[in-house]
């Protein structure tokens, strides 16, 4: 028998999936609700409803599922029992989103008195419809809830667009909007680095520290999704949303207690603390990146030119790195790089806090370089690293750099859950601290869309790197300029 948690209100759940056919509630979803089943954390009043176009039958859905969903499961966490009861839990409901005059049919599948959470994860265009239609139907009432999968728009006037039509028929309080980096184990950590230690507040701030660094480097391509991408390009699909929302976090000031609004109101500073590009900064402190053609993970791959469904002259950037300023008294003349790309070297996402060398060279023999460094991991495993001098032992006073390493692996044996497990159990309690407000959502777009708007007005091509290899020559140079170096 799974043990199960009652969620806050002690009502039966319905979870609604919207886009339960798509490739998302395959990968992530269903894992994500599998895991949280097998571990306890979905009330047993659950019933998910996932709701698609095609013309299929609950079992034809069901064998669907575990044709497409089980293999995202582990080994070491599946097991055919647990799988079936998971599965009792899932119904299908036939709905065309566009042409269905109403929600009729999702209405009567819904029972009466349950707490509704609608997951949607359609294309956003569908979110004012379906939202539309749900209050139509009496499906949304205040204890329903809404979690809205990124992109949420494409631009500034699009999120609007999209916030405001879900907000006719939500409170904000209802709103989940997703930014799964928010639910990594690692990020999470982060918080408590930063909050739960005394020792690095005193030196967490300009002059002590001299740059920031954050990457998030994948291996992977575009792979199938170079529809959406070409569109979207990697400042959109990744660096206004991941790569800020780790830069609030090492940027933020420590917020008053774990609330949901109190972290978002910290975070929410800092994006309009972000300075503003203007042409001229845009030229001299954005990289732009497409791959070309090369070796990934011991096999050649195509340039991303080469990729199906790309236009052959498509200028959308698969690579973008940049130069930003945190206009606060704590960050003043910090420079912040960011830096994202497909077709990287290798899966790695870290940031690299540089503190400033000591101000009076004591030693002659000092190798030269940055004396102390902290480097968090993030993937694809945890650590946490700090890189101080020390004397190298014998007659004389050479120094070395060495590394006082924090093994989270072997420090911890627990399970590390998946960023959607952990999302969706939040969502089901009502915590809202890991997702993103509206304010937050609008702010990063307004600092992104001049960005991306200038790269247009600029119309250079992206810069050409070899998939397998860290990006353009040109983004070395971006740090190279501040006598930095991008710490792989
Ligand atoms: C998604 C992007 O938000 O994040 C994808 O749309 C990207 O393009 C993915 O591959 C990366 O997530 P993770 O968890 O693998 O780092």
């Amino acid at each position: 028998m799974i043990p199960s948690t009652e969620i806050d209100n002690g009502l039966p759940l319905d979870m609604v999936i919207f886009g339960g056919m798509g490739d998302l509630a395959m990968r992530k979803l269903m894992p994500a609700l599998y895991m949280a089943y097998l571990h306890g954390n979905l009330p047993a009043t659950t019933r998910i409803l996932s709701t698609g176009r095609q013309d299929f039958d609950r079992d034809a859905y069901l064998a669907h599922v575990g044709e497409h969903s089980r293999s995202f499961i582990s080994a070491a966490n599946f097991n055919e029992k647990t799988w079936d009861g998971f599965l009792k839990l899932l119904e299908y409901v036939r709905l065309d989103v566009q042409a269905a005059p109403s929600f009729g049919a999702l209405a009567q599948a819904s029972r009466a008195g349950a707490q509704r959470v609608f997951y949607l994860s359609t294309a956003p265009t569908l979110f004012t419809t379906i939202c539309d239609k749900l209050a139509a139907a009496g499906l949304v009432d205040a204890h329903s809830r809404v979690v809205l999968e990124k992109p949420l728009g494409h631009d500034l006037p699009s999120a609007i667009e999209i916030n405001e039509a879900v907000g006719k028929h939500f409170a904000e309080s209802q709103i989940y909007r997703i930014d799964h980096y928010l639910g990594k184990e690692t990020v999470q950590n982060l918080m408590v680095l930063r909050f739960g230690n005394s020792i690095l507040e005193p030196l967490w701030r300009a002059p002590n520290i001299s740059s920031v660094q954050i990457t998030v480097a994948e291996e992977i391509g575009v792979g199938s999704r170079a529809g959406f991408y070409d569109s979207t390009g990697a400042m959109r699909d990744m660096l206004q949303n991941h790569l800020l929302q780790l830069l609030c976090i090492v940027a933020m000031e420590p917020p008053t207690s774990l609330n949901a609004d109190a972290v978002r109101d910290e975070k929410l500073k800092v994006l309009r603390s972000l300075r503003r590009f203007t042409l001229a900064d845009i030229a001299r402190d954005t990289i732009r990146g497409q791959y070309t053609h090369g070796v990934s993970g011991n096999q050649e791959v195509p340039g991303y030119l080469e990729e199906k469904n790309v236009p052959a002259d498509s200028k959308t950037e698969t690579f973008v790195a940049l130069r930003a300023h945190v206009d606060t008294w704590r960050w003043s003349k910090v420079p912040f790089y960011l830096r994202t790309g497909k077709r990287m070297q290798r899966r790695s996402s870290k940031i690299v806090v540089e503190f400033a060398n000591p101000p009076f060279p004591l030693f002659p023999d000092a190798p030269g370089g940055v004396a102390n460094r902290l480097v968090i991991e993030l993937q694809p495993e945890e650590a946490i690293k700090l890189q101080i001098m020390a004397k190298q032992p014998g007659t004389g006073m050479q120094m070395q750099q060495v590394t006082l390493n924090l093994d989270l692996q072997s420090a911890f044996q627990q399970r590390r859950a998946e960023a959607y497990e952990r999302l969706l159990i939040d969502v089901v309690r009502g915590r809202l601290t890991h997702f993103m407000r509206r304010d937050e959502l609008e702010a990063a777009w307004a600092w992104a869309d001049p960005i991306i708007e200038g790269w247009g007005t600029l119309g250079e091509k992206p810069h050409a790197y070899a998939a397998g290899s860290w990006g353009p020559a040109e983004s070395f140079a971006l740090l190279a300029r501040d006598g930095f170096a991008w710490v792989e």
